[in-house]
Formats: structure tokens, C-alpha cells, sequence
């Protein structure tokens, strides 16, 4: 596959993008480049205010940039659905849908509103539940795609299926580990059941890794322990090893908008490690192939969610 670069990037004119986490970080230049490109951008933010500012940055970077801001907290189930049946009400169909938020090894264990542990919380099952709920509006298009931002880290990661919320034992890396082959899963899964049923028509869904990007990432994780005192350490050495965030938000562009992104293909930095570099596909630990576990992180996920697949079962799904 020749290395792809962002002047390759089609017209989006006349798709409507949903990018999770979009206020700061890959998911800030992933919307940019979205709304570069043409798209009807929409910010997924738990702090609107927030969102308010980075869409504003957006449209003076690209004046012609159609932006808005949705509050979502993938922190609770409640506020999921809040979101997911707002943007039913004002959007006829959802083109690409980017599940980018994440939060990376808290130093000590949090919960979210539904008692999750919160990197499992947010990283996979908000965005688990958050793509079930917008299913009718991603079908809705013809050709959608759902991008999910997996992690070098899942190559290190399991499912501990007897402890999911690391109860009895939390360790911050094992926990961002597992969130992480979780997304990775979740994408393979939902790609094998949109190509073996109607509901998900033309749905691509897609895995990558952004390598190792500058972000927020480090400082609002391991960084706001004691590891924050490294960081200006971190600031200097990362150049040396990693990518700025606009690098690191290519694969993610690629999924979201190349004719040759492929549902069920993971994509990532080509480079050295895949730690940088333009975008390609990428290597998949063997845990992340792993049919039977992917099975059963799905019932999982919908028994902690109380979602089913498909949750859209309307007449015509059933013909
Ligand atoms: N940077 C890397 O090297 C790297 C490597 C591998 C994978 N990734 C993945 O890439 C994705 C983006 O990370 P990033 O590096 O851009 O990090 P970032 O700069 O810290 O951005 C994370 C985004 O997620 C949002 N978020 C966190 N908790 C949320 C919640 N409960 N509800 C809604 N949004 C929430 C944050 O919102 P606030 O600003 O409100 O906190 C922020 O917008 C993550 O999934 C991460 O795991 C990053």
C-alpha cells in the first residue's frame, strides 16, 4: 500500500463526523482535518465550554469550517444516551463517528457514574454504548464509517473477564492495557457482525493506533501522580520518540475518510516501531484476534450496558 498523507484526503462535503474527546489532543486535529476536508464537524466534549473554544480554533484555522459542540461524558451511561438521542433528533444519519476520548493509567483507581473502572469505562464501554445508541443514524448513511482509537499498549493487554473493574487489584498500565485491547476487540467484533447482518449496512468499522503522539494524555494520567514530576523531562525526550498530535491523527483521518481503509483492518504509524510516521496498516497482537474472547467481551459489554445488538430492530432491518 502506498504511504498515504493528508493531500490525499477526499471532499467530506455533505457528511456529518462525531469525534469523541475532540476538544484537545489527536481528537482536536482529527476534527480539524475532518472540517478541512469539508465535513459538518461535531465536537463530542464533556466540558462545552471547552468545546466552545476548540471550535472556535477550528473555524480560524478553516473559516469555512462548519463546527459544533455536543456535551457528552462517556463517564456515564445516562449522559450517553442524553447525547446519542439529542443527535437523533437534530441529524438525519451520521457518516463517521470517532471514538477518540480516552484517559491513560490514573495513578489511583476511579469509577464512573455506573461504577466502571474508569479507563474500561470510558475507553470502551462508553464508547461501546455510545456507537449501539447511534447505530439507526450511522445506518442511516450509506456508507458509514466508526473509527476506534485502540493503543500500541493492547499488545501488553488481557481481559480479566473475573475482575473487568479491577476490584479486587488495580494496577494503573495493566487497567489502560486491558481498556485498549478492548476497543481493539470491540472494532473486529462490530465488523464481523455488520458484515454478516443487515443491520449494518456499508458500516466500515475501523481500528488504529496514533504510535506515540504528544497530547494531554501522560499529564492528565500517570502525570497528575508523582510522575509529574517527570514531565518536563517527558516535554524534552518526546520528539526524540514520538509525533506531534496532527502526525498521530492520521491513521485516524485515513479510517475516517480513504476509499482504501478497509472495516476490519487496523491501521497505525508505519514507522519505526509504528511509534511515528504517515499511516499503514499495523500489527495486531494475537489477543487481539482472539474470536472468543471478542465474543465474549461483546455479551460482557452488553450486560453492563444493558444494550443489545442490533438495538434498532425496526421492519425493515427484519426483511
Ligand atoms: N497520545 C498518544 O500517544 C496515544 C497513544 C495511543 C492511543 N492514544 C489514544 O488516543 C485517544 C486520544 O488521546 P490523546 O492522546 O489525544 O489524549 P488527550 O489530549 O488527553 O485527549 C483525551 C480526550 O478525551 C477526553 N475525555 C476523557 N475522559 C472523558 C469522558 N469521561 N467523557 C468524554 N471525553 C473524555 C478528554 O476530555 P477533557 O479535555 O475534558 O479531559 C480529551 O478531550 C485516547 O483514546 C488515547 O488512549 C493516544
Amino acid at each position: 500500500m502506498p504511504l498515504w498523507t493528508h493531500a490525499a484526503m477526499p471532499s467530506l462535503a455533505g457528511r456529518t463526523a462525531l469525534i469523541t474527546g475532540a476538544n484537545i489532543g489527536l481528537g482536536f486535529e482529527t476534527a480539524a482535518g475532518l472540517a478541512q476536508a469539508g465535513a459538518q464537524v461535531i465536537l463530542g466534549t464533556r466540558d462545552t465550554a471547552r468545546g466552545e473554544a476548540a471550535a472556535a480554533h477550528i473555524r480560524q484555522r478553516h473559516p469555512s469550517a462548519q463546527v459544533s459542540v455536543e456535551r457528552l461524558d462517556l463517564a456515564s451511561l445516562a449522559a450517553v444516551a442524553d447525547c446519542a438521542g439529542r443527535l437523533t433528533a437534530r441529524l438525519e444519519r451520521l457518516d463517521i463517528l470517532v471514538n477518540n476520548a480516552g484517559v491513560m493509567a490514573l495513578p489511583r483507581r476511579q469509577v464512573t457514574a455506573n461504577g466502571f473502572e474508569m479507563q474500561f469505562g470510558v475507553n470502551h464501554l462508553g464508547h461501546f454504548a455510545l456507537t449501539l445508541r447511534l447505530l439507526t443514524l450511522l445506518r442511516a448513511a450509506p456508507a458509514a464509517r466508526v473509527v476506534h482509537l485502540s493503543s500500541l499498549a493492547h499488545r501488553r493487554g488481557r481481559i480479566d473477564f473475573d475482575d473487568p473493574h479491577s476490584l479486587r487489584r488495580y494496577a494503573p498500565w495493566a487497567a489502560y492495557q486491558q481498556s485498549k485491547l478492548a476497543v481493539l476487540l470491540f472494532a473486529m467484533e462490530l465488523h464481523r457482525r455488520v458484515e454478516g447482518s443487515t443491520p449494518g449496512r456499508g458500516l466500515r468499522s475501523i481500528p488504529v493506533h496514533p504510535g506515540i503522539a504528544a497530547s494531554n494524555l501522560f499529564a492528565a494520567g500517570p502525570g497528575s501522580g508523582r510522575l509529574g514530576l517527570l514531565m518536563p523531562l517527558l516535554d524534552l525526550a518526546f520528539p526524540l520518540f514520538g509525533q506531534t498530535a496532527a502526525a498521530g491523527a492520521q491513521p485516524t483521518l485515513f479510517a475516517a475518510a480513504a476509499p482504501e481503509a478497509q472495516s476490519g483492518c487496523y491501521y497505525g504509524p508505519t514507522g519505526w516501531g509504528e511509534r511515528r510516521g504517515p499511516p499503514g496498516p499495523a500489527w495486531i497482537a494475537p489477543q487481539g484476534r482472539d474470536l472468543a474472547t471478542a465474543a465474549r467481551l461483546w455479551t460482557l459489554s452488553e450486560q453492563a450496558t444493558g444494550l443489545t445488538w442490533p438495538i434498532d430492530v425496526t421492519p425493515d432491518v427484519l426483511e
